[in-house]
Formats: structure tokens, C-alpha cells, sequence
């Protein structure tokens, strides 16, 4: 019996990623199902209980869903952040979870820069704007969402600075001209633009708020594309009441976004819908990866990007 790779996007990827994970799954031998743009759980349930592996987006995998995938032995997050898989649940099961890291890190960077303009500019509203250039852009973890976003703003004239807890090597930050800092509160203190380059983990979640908010320069904006998860929203409120000088800009809408734009009008800003990685480039290159590595997991059992090892 052929192996039956099921696709289950909420949110599709473009028609040409699609296709492609079809060739590459079909060369292998196996069997492409695709449950696009579900609107109930149910049928996420359903789908899963024949499929041998899974590729998601930010698709919940919960532990419902891990236990409804009686042949299930991989699931491909394609994308970097895996917050949206029960990894306890399908490590308990045997099950190797992995994520497709860089594959879509140039979409998320180049909405990263685009937020940064468009803040700046009254979120294209007339009026007397400002310029990114001579700024000062901090990073908030240097990986390879934040890398991207470091290089673009030194093209772009900034002075960029960046804080990373597990990446103590300097050279990492010497080859793209970043100054690194020591501590969080460091970084937060000099950054006129700050974006967010941070998972949202047990550690991280609610860890951006008040008091970091507070420390940042006069006029300074701090850009989301990570997850809302790790922002103290009741924090961010407060901050942006004191302080009316500071901007928040977002890609995925905070919890309390409404009562944001209404207080705040136009110092926030949330896409419509999370975009960061919506581009047909991103799409191909996530998607094909997260097909490739369940093909060679399958043959050769390569587990080289596996997150719950
Ligand atoms: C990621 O973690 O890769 C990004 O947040 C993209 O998420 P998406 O696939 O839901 O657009």
C-alpha cells in the first residue's frame, strides 16, 4: 500500500506549491491528499486517520488530532514555528515532528522592512512622515528570520543592533556589520524600530510588555511578525497610553486588537490577515521542503530537521 501524504492548509498554499509537492511525493510512490481550506476540525480529524505523514501550516495539530492519525509517523510544519503542534502528544506516540527553518524566512523579513516604511510614512496617510535611514533597528533573536532583517536594514542605511540568548558566537554577528548586545533590556533601550524575531515558547510567551516598552527611545516602534502570543497585551495597552509617542505594528492581530485601534488609531497597525509568509516564493520553497524531507525520511529514515528529538 502506498504511502498517503495528507496536505491539511487552513490557509492553502499557492497552486504552484501545491503542484510541486504532488510531483514529489508522486515520483516517490505515495499519494497526495489535499484538505484546503477547512472550516471545521471534523474534517481535519477525518483526513488525518489514513494519512502516514502530514504537512501543515499554522494548521492546530493538536493532541485530538495526533490521536485521530492512527498511521501517522511525521508531521512537517513548513515554516519555522511549530507553537501550533502538540509535541508532547506526538513524541508520545513515536511520532518526529520537523519544521522547514529559512524556507520562508525572506517573505517574513521583507514584510518586517515593509511594516518599518509604512509606520513611518503615517501608515501612508498625508502628513510629514519620517525616515528609517540613520535609525536604529534592534533585533530581537538572531536567527534566520532575524539575520535577513539585520542585512536589509543595513542596506537601507540603519544602525542595527541585535540581542540572541543562544547565539553567543560574535562572528555570526560581525559577518553582516550587526552590533550585538548582552541583554534584552540593552537592546530594547536603543532600538528606535525593534522587531520580533522570538518563538513563542512557555519562556516566551507574555515576556514583551510594560516595562521593556517603556525603555525604548522616544518615537520608537516595535514590529511584530512572530506570533501575538509573546506580547503582554494588557502591558502593550498600558505602555501605549503612557507613552504617546510609541507605535505597535503587527502581523498577527493582537487578542485585544480592536480596543487597540480604537484607543491608539493610527500609532497600530494589524494585517487583515497573518501575510508574513504569503508569497508564492515562500510557498514553493516551504512546501517543497516539507515534501522532500518526509520523502527522505521515509527512505532513509534522515530525521536532520526533527524538533522533538
Ligand atoms: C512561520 O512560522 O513559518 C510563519 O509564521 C508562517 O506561518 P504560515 O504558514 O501560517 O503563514
Amino acid at each position: 500500500k502506498s504511502m498517503k501524504i495528507l496536505v491539511a492548509t487552513e490557509k492553502p498554499f499557492a497552486k504552484k506549491a501545491v503542484e510541486g509537492i504532488r510531483e514529489i511525493v508522486e515520483e516517490a510512490g505515495g499519494e497526495l491528499v489535499l484538505l484546503e481550506k477547512y472550516t471545521d476540525k471534523a474534517q481535519l480529524l477525518e483526513a488525518v486517520a489514513e494519512a502516514d505523514a502530514l504537512i501543515v501550516r499554522s494548521d492546530k495539530v493538536t493532541a485530538e488530532v495526533i490521536a485521530a492519525a492512527r498511521r501517522l509517523r511525521i508531521v512537517v510544519r513548513a515554516g519555522a514555528g511549530y507553537d501550533n503542534v502538540d509535541l508532547a502528544a506526538a513524541s508520545e506516540r513515536g511520532i518526529v515532528v520537523m519544521n522547514t527553518p529559512g524556507q520562508n524566512s525572506n517573505a517574513v523579513a521583507e514584510l518586517a522592512v515593509a511594516l518599518m516604511i509604512f509606520m513611518s510614512r503615517n501608515r501612508f496617510t498625508p502628513g510629514t512622515g519620517s525616515e528609517i535611514q540613520g535609525k536604529t533597528l534592534g533585533i530581537h533573536a538572531y536567527g534566520n528570520v532575524g539575520r535577513l532583517v539585520g542585512r536589509k536594514g543595513k542596506a537601507l542605511g540603519m544602525n542595527v543592533v541585535a540581542y540572541d540568548p543562544f547565539l553567543s558566537d560574535p562572528a555570526v554577528f560581525e559577518a553582516d556589520g550587526v552590533r550585538r548586545v548582552g541583554s534584552v533590556e540593552e537592546l530594547y533601550k536603543t532600538a528606535d524600530f525593534l522587531s520580533l524575531h522570538i518563538p513563542a515558547t512557555a519562556e516566551t510567551k507574555g515576556s514583551i510588555g510594560y516595562d521593556l516598552l517603556m525603555s525604548m527611545p522616544k518615537g520608537a516602534t516595535l514590529v511584530n511578525t512572530a506570533r501575538k502570543e509573546v506580547i503582554d497585551e494588557e502591558g502593550l495597552m498600558r505602555a501605549l497610553t503612557e507613552r504617546e509617542d510609541l507605535k505597535y505594528v503587527t502581523d498577527i492581530a493582537a487578542g485585544n486588537q480592536a480596543a487597540l485601534d480604537e484607543a491608539f488609531g493610527k500609532r497600530v497597525f494589524a494585517t487583515p490577515k497573518k501575510m508574513g509568509a504569503e508569497t508564492a516564493e515562500a510557498n514553493l520553497n516551504a512546501g517543497l521542503a516539507a515534501a522532500r524531507q518526509i520523502v527522505d525520511f521515509f527512505r532513509t529514515g534522515n530525521t536532520r530537521f526533527q524538533v522533538n528529538k
